[in-house]
């Protein structure tokens, strides 16, 4: 068995324009990796991609997950399969509650976990009294009011509350692979604790992580393994944790000389 998701020489094309010019990155579980990098430089678009929104092309390259190229996967799939991402900019969704949202998608995903991995399995629908416990536990954990899971989903949810969401959603599915697209992006200061901390209760042997940041801050609690910069769709230099550091005390131009000067 080889790493959890490798992605291959990723060439991805947005409405006609290239965008990812060759990425190449393993994650396996248990490891948290975090992306940085100028904004425009294609963070995003290599979460979009990795989920299979139809809007990014893939001209070139592979991504495979658990043995399986899923390329050509859809995304429900995916995310049946235990690819999770959390989106920079989550939609709402009128009319369905937070409660009965997460109760489908986590009877979506367990009949994948039970079944032969196609959800082809027996399907062990969660049953109403294991949810609501297991959602009262894991809102607790995140410091929600239980109020909460009677909302509609992101309706009118203060952009602290969405990422608090996000964490919820993904706390109920325990994926394998979870991608957090500046999940700190708009949280306060005590948000970004609870929400820091939630995820790292989640994060153990059987996930791995990408955090998707612009600040070293958050990689002060969720401590990364790698540290990768992402510069007009490459990835132009990965380290340790202290390239967060230095990042965050120099900027991006020394690394764009850098590759300018290796060219
Ligand atoms: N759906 C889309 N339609 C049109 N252009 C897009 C789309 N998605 C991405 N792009 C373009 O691709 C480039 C990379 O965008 P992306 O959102 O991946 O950057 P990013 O690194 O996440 O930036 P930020 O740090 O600002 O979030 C940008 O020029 C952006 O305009
Ligand atoms: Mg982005």
């Amino acid at each position: 068995m080889g790493a959890d998701l490798i992605i291959k020489d990723l060439h991805v094309n947005v409405e006609g324009q290239e965008i990812l010019k060759g990425v190449d990155l393993t994650i396996n579980k248990g490891e948290i990796h975090a992306i940085m990098g100028p904004n425009g430089s294609g963070k995003s678009t290599l979460a979009n991609t990795l989920m299979g929104h139809p809007a990014y092309e893939v001209t070139q390259g592979e991504i495979w997950f658990e043995g399986e190229n899923i390329v050509d996967m859809p995304p429900d799939e995916r995310a049946r399969k235990g690819l999770f991402l959390a989106f920079q900019y989550p939609s709402s969704i009128p009319g369905v509650s937070v409660a009965n949202f997460l109760r489908t998608a986590l009877n979506a995903r367990r009949s994948v976990q039970d079944g032969d991995g196609n959800g082809n399995g027996k399907r062990r629908g969660v049953s109403v009294r294991e949810f609501r416990q297991l959602l009262k536990d894991k809102m607790a954990m995140l410091k929600m009011d239980e109020g909460f899971a009677r909302r509609y989903l992101n309706e009118g949810f203060s952009g602290g509350e969405k990422k608090r969401m996000e964490i919820l959603q993904m706390a109920m599915l325990k994926p394998e692979i979870a991608i957090l697209d500046e999940t700190d992006s708009g949280l306060d200061i005590d948000a970004l604790r609870i929400v820091s901390e939630g995820v790292n209760q989640l994060t153990g042997p059987d996930l791995g992580v990408l955090v998707i940041t612009h600040y070293q801050r958050i990689l002060d609690y969720i401590k990364p393994d790698r540290v990768h910069i992402l510069v007009a769709g490459r990835i132009v230099m990965s380290g340790g944790p202290d390239l967060a550091l230095e990042l965050e005390q120099r900027g991006y131009d020394w690394i764009k000389e850098e590759v300018a000067s290796n060219k």
